[in-house]
């Protein structure tokens, strides 16, 4: 595994690829955990050659105190990304990322970024779009791997690619969970004995959900979730929507041959943790 600080010598390395090979990406924060591990094995096993980054994207957040407070734990991603034999790592540093001045561009995403996540966290996509972009123009990668647990980050970067006709295929990677249903993210190690434990309610609040989907209404199931999370002194419901997984709407009717999801949002403190379902 070969590791890269700066932009020239990443370019330098990919130059010496051969230009048949398919080069998969996976762009991460770092602080990996199995999620990662499990998209970057899968990212191995359709692509001749791996390509991970880690980068911690100040524009994506939107609070100070959140950029500040994100896990950092660099020797174990390396050592991890090692043992899932990835081939380069690619750890630029802000100024290699953002020369000029640490700013987001503004993208039209359709919309799609102005529910849910969009809606709570001020300017989070077009920082996640901005960056994305940055490390596809560096990387050029034949496929490029997201996880579902960010399912609406995923629908707006298929939709940049689309809109700016970039030559990479975005690759959707099902939620990776730790045993008891929680969806692995790097925000769970910040989490307290009290508000690990109380966690898992959030998928099984949605294995509910589905469950209870075909005969109820739109209505009721949310005001089940409501009540889940109102009985509950740990846990904070910031937003609970079933949504068209097209285009990311929130709907009250079920409509024919539309495939709706379930997304979550809650607080346990001041972490925040997300999570969705596929419900049809
Ligand atoms: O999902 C993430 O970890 C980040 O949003 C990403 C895609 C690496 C961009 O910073």
């Amino acid at each position: 595994m070969k590791i890269f600080k700066t932009i020239e010598s990443l370019q330098t390395g990919l130059s010496l690829i051969d230009t048949n090979m398919s080069l998969g990406f996976v762009p991460t924060m770092g602080a990996l955990h199995q999620g990662h591990l499990s998209i970057v094995k899968k990212a191995k096993k359709e692509n001749d050659f791996v390509v991970v980054s880690i980068f911690i994207n100040p524009t994506q957040f939107d609070k100070a105190d959140d950029l500040k407070a994100y896990p950092k734990t660099i020797d174990n991603d390396l050592e991890l990304l090692k043992d899932v034999h990835c081939d380069f790592v690619f750890i630029p540093d802000v100024e290699d990322i953002y020369p000029e001045n640490v700013k987001s561009s503004n993208f039209d995403f359709d919309d799609l970024d102005k529910v849910m996540e969009g809606a709570f966290r001020d300017g989070h996509f077009d920082g996640v779009g901005t960056v994305v972009k940055r490390l596809f123009e560096i990387i050029e990668p034949t496929k490029a791997y997201f996880g579902e647990k960010d399912f609406q980050q995923f629908q707006i970067i298929k939709k940049m690619v689309e809109k700016d006709h970039m030559a990479v295929q975005i690759v959707p990677c099902e939620i990776y969970r730790e045993k008891d249903g929680l969806a692995m993210s790097s925000r769970n190690t910040r989490l307290s004995e009290e508000q690990r434990k109380e966690a898992p309610l959030i998928q099984q609040t949605l294995l509910k959900c589905k469950s209870i989907y075909a005969e109820r209404e739109i209505s009721n199931i949310k005001k089940m979730v409501e009540d889940t999370f109102k009985d509950n002194d740990i846990l904070d419901l910031e937003y609970f929507e079933i949504a068209d997984v097209q285009t990311l709407l929130s709907t009250n009717d079920k409509l024919p041959n539309i495939k709706y999801r379930a997304f979550i949002a809650v607080f346990a403190g001041k972490i925040r943790l997300i999570d969705n379902i596929a419900l049809n």
